[in-house]
């Protein structure tokens, strides 16, 4: 039985629908676990999809991907911009690690521009909503296949 995506959110995500909406949109944090589910079905990938506000269970989740899981789809919230622990935390897992934001920090204020996450991630997915998620299903998807024909 192949190890599940965890799809990991941080804070404030499950405020999402209510929470500034002109920025997040309208989509709850259920709906975009359903779309990411559906995403992962297409791909033949199981996600472990959970949310968190406090910083330590992240990187207890974290910790347990290294075992647990097949790769790691992460929206660290405000936490992206601040948290050596998470950062180091993927170091740690040795597993493909892919960063998500719904909305595009690179427009946004100047803090939100630099990330610990990407100095761990694989690589970064952000401003396309809720789609984000599937975008890096796709990319999760090619990276497990990539592994899995190197390994033989
Ligand atoms: C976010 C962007 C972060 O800067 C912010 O703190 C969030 C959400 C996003 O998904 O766009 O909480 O990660």
């Amino acid at each position: 039985m192949a190890k599940p995506v965890y799809v990991l959110n941080g804070p404030n995500l499950n405020m999402l629908g209510l929470r500034e909406p002109t920025i997040y949109g309208a989509e709850t944090l259920d709906d975009v676990k359903r779309r990411t589910e559906a995403r992962a079905a297409q791909l033949g990938l199981e996600v472990d999809f959970r949310q968190s506000n406090f910083e330590g269970e992240l990187v207890t989740w974290i910790q347990q991907a290294r075992t647990e899981a097949s790769g790691i789809i992460l929206n660290a919230g405000a936490y992206t911009h601040t948290s050596i622990a998470l950062m180091d935390a993927i170091h740690a897992a040795e597993l493909p690690t892919i960063e998500v934001h719904l909305s595009n920090v690179f427009r946004r204020e100047g803090f939100r521009h630099h990330s610990y996450i990407s100095l761990a991630a694989r690589g970064v997915i952000c401003g396309f909503g809720p789609k984000v998620y599937e975008l890096a299903l796709e990319a999760m998807a090619d990276i497990l296949q990539q592994q899995s024909s190197a390994k033989g």
